[in-house]
């Protein structure tokens, strides 16, 4: 795959979806380094993400996402895995798909949630009932939406999504010489 500036790979999609875990394992396949914009943020801010959101609430959060997305723009060649409401904002999916290739990793909401849960940590889900985490999906889809590629994990493991995603990417690739 060829490495040109801003030609970085970024993947998006719901709380669960598997970003980090297939995101380090797709830099590790490229030999490309690996970004997480959670992990960007927790290091600026020295707190973690549940004690950004007790303490000064979700806009607090949502704006601190907004100064990493400027970050962003110094990446290059880069893997990013991006916080699931990170490009559900006016103007971020155009932000986003000007640093590299955007994939949305997608997946059935149940399978989804039983992995974020598995996880736990996220202040998003807590407290919420099926309903209410439904419709933040429901809201959130035609972001999601705007990615280059998209992805289905439905039933698939870290390995096979990885490989997929390798594919799709190359196919990209071959499409644009
Ligand atoms: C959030 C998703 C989380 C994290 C924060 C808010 C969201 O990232 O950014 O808890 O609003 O969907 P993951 O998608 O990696 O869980």
């Amino acid at each position: 795959m060829r490495t040109v500036p801003g030609d970085n790979v970024i993947l998006i999609g719901f709380m669960g979806a598997g970003k980090s875990a297939c995101g380090r394992l797709l830099a590790r396949r490229l030999g490309r380094c690996f970004v997480e914009t959670g992990d960007m943020i927790t290091a600026r801010e020295g707190r973690s993400i549940p004690e950004i959101f007790r303490e000064q609430g979700e806009e607090r959060f949502r704006q601190l996402e907004g100064e990493t997305l400027e970050l962003l723009r110094l990446k290059s060649g880069d893997v990013i895995a991006t916080g699931g409401g990170l490009p559900c904002r006016p103007g971020r999916m155009e932000a986003l798909r000007a640093l590299g290739t955007v994939v949305w990793l997608r997946g059935s909401l149940p399978e989804l949630l039983a992995r974020a849960a598995r996880a736990g940590g996220r202040p998003m889900l807590a407290g919420r009932t099926a309903e209410e985490v439904e419709a933040l999906y429901r809201q959130r889809e035609p972001y999601y939406r705007q990615a280059h590629l998209v992805l289905d994990t439905t039933n698939l493991g870290v390995d096979a999504v990885v490989s997929r995603l390798l594919a799709l990417l190359k196919a990209r690739d071959a499409a644009r010489v």
